[in-house]
């Protein structure tokens, strides 16, 4: 599946380069025509066209229902989201189980540009879309709520758990987001925290880029492996 689908990207990017008539650099052009021709008949799936209304159109539904609906969308439009709209999305995150309870999460707003631009400079993972994301919500974790060398994967996998409430919160608020990666290195980690105060017993755990989306947009189909291909029941 993976092969499949990586080869079906590449040629739908040539098509897509194609299409608009924009000239891609020469040598990867050459070899994506190579691989068009090779792997002529190879076909993944691609991405999809869906309205704002589509797209939102199961976030009232039963919950798997509301829980397919949900992509990734790395399209905005310039329309402010309020702060009151984004904590009530953050109180539901606080929803999410933690260990002991001990709610280690915390999240930074950035909405100002040069903030923005600041921190998505250092971010590896949003060309050609994050100039675009109204609001940055950089998540972090409090390290002092963790003690031991046995506690120390708990302020990330918390972090994971809140994250994914906070983006089922903003798809159900009608706002698209994007996660954005924070693997970087030490160096990079200190530069965001000159762009925005980020509190020295905080790790930052990673980013969600955020907006109101357009009339119609593109998502990723990002097909998954099924519950039998990656689940033992011993
Ligand atoms: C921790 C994490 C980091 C991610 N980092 C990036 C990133 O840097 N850039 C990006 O475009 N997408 C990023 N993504 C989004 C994934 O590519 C996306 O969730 C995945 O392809 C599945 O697609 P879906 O969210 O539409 O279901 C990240 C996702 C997660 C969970």
């Amino acid at each position: 599946m993976e092969f499949v689908q990586s080869v079906s990207v590449l040629k739908e990017y040539l098509e897509f380069h194609r299409e608009i008539n924009f000239k891609l650099d020469e040598a990867l052009e050459k070899k994506l025509e190579d691989l068009d021709v090779k792997f002529k008949n190879v076909e993944g799936l691609k991405q999809i066209k869906i309205t704002r209304k589509e797209f939102f159109g199961d976030k009232n539904k039963a919950f798997d229902q509301f829980c397919k609906s949900r992509y990734t969308v790395r399209n905005y439009t310039k329309e402010e989201v309020p702060l009151p709209l984004l904590y009530e999305c953050i109180d539901l995150a606080q929803r999410s189980p933690s260990f002991c309870n001990r709610q280690p999460n915390r999240v930074h707003i950035v909405k100002l540009k040069e903030q923005k631009e600041g921190i998505l400079n250092i971010q590896n993972g949003n060309r050609g879309f994050g100039h675009l994301a109204e609001t940055l919500l950089v998540i972090t974790s409090v390290v002092s709520t963790t003690k031991g060398i046995h506690e120390r994967f708990e302020n990330h996998l918390n972090g994971g758990l809140f994250s994914m409430t906070l983006l089922n919160a903003l798809h159900f608020n009608e706002i698209g987001a994007c996660s954005l990666n924070w693997s970087v290195s030490d160096d990079k980690d200190m530069k965001l925290r000159e762009v925005i105060e980020v509190p020295e017993n905080e790790v930052v755990l990673m980013i969600i880029a955020c907006g109101y989306l357009p009339e119609e947009f593109a998502i990723a189909s990002s097909p998954r492996k099924t519950a039998s291909e990656i689940t033992v029941a011993h």
